[in-house]
């Protein structure tokens, strides 16, 4: 009995991790939004489709405006079990020719922009969807990928704010139908996603779903062993959202206890470091972000101590540039020499020894224009009261890997990969070993 029960589980492994697939996608940095899009494959045939890349979003939405062909589709009626699962709470009718977003009885979600929050409309639909695999050439299919099919005619604000080309947006929230939950169910694979945002829009960096790791980037470095981890916080029901305040927030919150600068405690007060039942407070990563927002206390702490300790290192203070506030004279320092030039600033997690290094790479921005050059603190002040004290935004994120361990409910970061020479367009395609 005892033998027969060895030789199932081993059976049962073996098959889990062949049908395991690691699914990667191009992620993109636009110039003039210095938002972020990731590349994913949809409809029968396959169409290449540029989407909007979101942390913080419960399901992806999708235009169906105009063109919208494909021999794959299916609607999703309000009598389904998925429309029950799902609860979104709106069911429409459509008088025009039955087509992509436009069924009868069928099962509504409402598309929300991040960077704006405005809401659309869109009906549920389920087409293909693919992602390149590993094997180069070959793609991994989903056959039944859920999104929202959204009409721009009918509300076409939905996508002010975003990257010029975006077809719509990928949801990478924590929710049981944002798209990294439907890759790993899919593929009976675990949920687990990894995403790395490339510094410039001259290369791209990547989002790896499905993969514990290995993560190799040339030349040779294997990520996934150097990775620092802290709990990821479930923040309160319908935290951000607009409309779907009785799902759990999709965004992902972490412990933030102390910042330092130069290894000197910011005094902060620690109540806005916490999330209140009301949902307000707390610390969040978002990639509709393209810099760090902080509750106005904090900012100015931030701000001043930043200038305190530059202050020390010989750096001169100019006219700030906007929306930035504090700005050196980029005279002198070079790009490469960034993040050996300004203060260190640490995030300090869930204790003291554990905190995430944020380096002049990730801290300062260049300005440069007919009248300046300048380097500035990537620091925005986000008011006295906004919901999140602190939203951690792509410029403090980029040529860093972060994990989304969603069965360990923990972050994985690894600081700035410049510094160990690396970068997220480094990716390795052709490790045999990722
Ligand atoms: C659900 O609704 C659709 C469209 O109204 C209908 O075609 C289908 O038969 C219904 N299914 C069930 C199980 O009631
Ligand atoms: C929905 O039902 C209405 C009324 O029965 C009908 O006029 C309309 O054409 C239907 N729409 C679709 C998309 O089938
Ligand atoms: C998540 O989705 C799966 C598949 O549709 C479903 O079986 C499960 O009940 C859902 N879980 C939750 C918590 O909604
Ligand atoms: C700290 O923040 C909380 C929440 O906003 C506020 O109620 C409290 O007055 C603040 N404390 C101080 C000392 O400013
Ligand atoms: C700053 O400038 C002063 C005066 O020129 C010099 O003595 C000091 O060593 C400099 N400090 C640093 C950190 O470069
Ligand atoms: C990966 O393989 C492709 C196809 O064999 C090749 O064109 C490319 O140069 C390789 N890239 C690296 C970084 O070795």
């Amino acid at each position: 009995m005892s033998h027969f029960l060895i030789i199932t589980f081993v059976f049962f492994s073996r098959f889990a991790l062949t049908s395991q697939q690691i699914l990667v996608s191009p992620i993109t940095k636009d110039e003039s939004t210095n938002l972020y899009t990731m590349l994913v494959y949809l409809k029968t045939p396959l169409q290449p489709s540029k989407l909007h890349l979101d942390l913080g979003s419960y399901l992806s939405w999708y235009d169906c405006a105009r063109h919208y062909q494909s021999s794959s589709y299916k609607p999703v009626y309000s009598n389904s079990s998925l429309c029950t699962d799902l609860n979104p709470g709106i069911f429409s009718n459509c008088f025009n020719k039955p087509g992509p977003g436009c069924f009868n009885d069928s099962c509504s979600f409402f598309p929300e922009n991040p960077v704006t929050r405005k809401i659309g409309i869109g009906e549920l639909l389920i087409d293909k969807l693919a992602l390149p695999t590993k094997k180069l050439g070959q793609l991994g299919p989903v056959s039944d990928f859920l999104f929202s099919c959204t009409d721009p005619n009918k509300y076409s604000r939905i996508y002010r704010g975003l990257a010029k080309g975006v077809k719509g947006l990928a949801a990478l929230g924590r929710f049981n139908y944002s798209l990294p939950a439907q890759l790993s169910r899919t593929f009976s694979s675990p949920q687990i996603f990894a995403v790395c945002l490339p510094g410039s829009s001259k290369a791209n960096g990547v989002a790896l779903f499905n993969s514990p790791g290995p993560y190799y980037f040339s030349p040779g470095i294997d990520l996934s062993k150097s990775l620092i981890y802290t709990p990821l916080l479930q923040g309160p029901r319908g935290a951000d959202t607009q409309i779907y305040y009785w799902y759990k927030s999709p965004d992902y919150y972490i412990g933030l206890t102390s910042i330092k600068v130069n290894g000197k405690v910011v005094p902060l007060n620690k109540t806005l470091l916490a999330i209140d039942e009301l949902g307000s407070g707390g610390t969040k990563i978002s990639t509709s972000r393209p810099y760090m927002v902080l509750q106005s206390s904090i900012f100015k702490a931030l701000s001043d101590a930043f200038v305190r300790e530059s202050t020390a290192l010989n750096l001169t203070l100019i006219n700030p540039v906007e929306p930035f506030h504090a700005c050196y004279a980029a005279q002198g320092i070079t790009n490469t020499r960034i993040s050996s030039t300004v203060p260190i600033i640490d995030f300090v997690l869930q204790e003291n020894n554990v905190f995430w290094r944020i380096f002049g790479s990730n801290s300062m921005v260049r300005i440069t224009t007919n009248d300046v050059d300048a380097w500035c603190l990537g620091i925005i002040d986000g008011g006295p009261s906004p919901k999140t004290s602190i939203v951690i935004g792509g410029h403090q994120i980029e040529d860093n890997l972060l994990q989304f361990d969603l069965q360990l409910e923990r972050l994985g970061f690894s600081s700035s990969l410049l510094l160990r020479s690396t970068s997220c367009s480094n990716f390795d395609f052709n490790s045999t070993k990722n």
